[in-house]
């Protein structure tokens, strides 16, 4: 196959940036996405050029480091998939495809493709944890743990972190990530003591990062690689009013 590429290329933080047009020949329907990019690449290290960054580590959709928008969405065409897992079979001989990083205040562009994702990393070390002595492995059967509470909570778990719900939304709103770590936690027997101090602590950590807020757009979930569902940010925003209730109340 023969694909046009549009891609975003930026050399600095501060750098102008703008699109540039690359042709991708001899393009196997069996490559992945970014398969495909690293055989541009080699091209363009050939020819002495710089090469397109893009983030990636796993390439087996789970540790969140790759994702960019591919003709407007974030990680590509394909549901609950991340760009990694991204196929070219899913596209045609000659299809003209747009590559753009995450556009959000938060996530200010590092280079081309790669954007700096730190803010929900410090979402996370705002409360993302139970500060507990774990010790050894604990007996399995030591907490028992009703087996609705259990899945949603390794649902919610499943967040990879990697930006596409901030992405789509109108707002650049990470409420999505947010709701999924408080509802990881909140919901198990573990998670309880600091329930209400850590989703006042993530929501104003959010907000400082310069997030925006949900305005129930819904574009998140359609997003999210790992079907998180936009229940959890109705589930946090509970938490958050019970924790002013219980704050008030001290
Ligand atoms: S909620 Fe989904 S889209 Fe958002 S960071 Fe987690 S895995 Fe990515
Ligand atoms: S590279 Fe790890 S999820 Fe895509």
């Amino acid at each position: 196959m023969r694909i046009h590429l549009k891609i975003w290329r930026q050399a600095g933080p501060n750098a102008p940036g703008k699109f540039v047009d690359y042709t991708a020949d001899h393009v196997s329907r069996e490559m992945s996405f970014l398969e495909m990019l690293d055989v541009v690449n080699e091209t363009l290290i050939g020819r002495g050029q710089d090469p397109i960054a893009f983030d990636s580590d796993c390439r087996e959709g789970i540790c969140g480091a790759c994702g960019f928008m591919i003709n407007g969405i974030a990680h590509g065409p394909d549901p609950g998939t991340t760009v990694c897992q991204l196929h070219m079979r899913r596209f045609t001989d000659n299809d003209r495809i747009t590559l753009e990083p995450w556009r959000a205040k938060a996530f200010p562009i590092v280079k081309d493709l790669v954007v700096d994702r730190s803010a929900l990393d410090r979402i996370i070390q705002a409360g993302g944890y139970t500060s507990v002595n774990v010790g050894g492995a604990p007996d399995g059967n030591a907490i028992l743990i009703p087996k609705n509470l259990v899945e949603k909570a390794m649902d919610s778990a499943s967040c990879i972190a990697c930006g596409a719900c901030v992405a789509a939304c109108k707002n650049a709103s990470a409420a999505l990530f947010a709701s999924a770590k408080i509802s990881h936690l909140g919901l198990l027997p573990q998670g309880q003591v600091e329930r209400y101090r850590r989703v006042t602590a993530m929501v104003e950590r959010h907000d400082a990062e310069g997030f925006g807020s949900c305005s129930n757009e819904g574009e998140c979930e359609a997003v999210c690689p790992k079907e998180i569902p936009i229940t959890n940010i109705a589930r946090m925003n509970r938490e958050y009013f019970k924790a002013m209730v219980v704050t008030r109340d001290l």
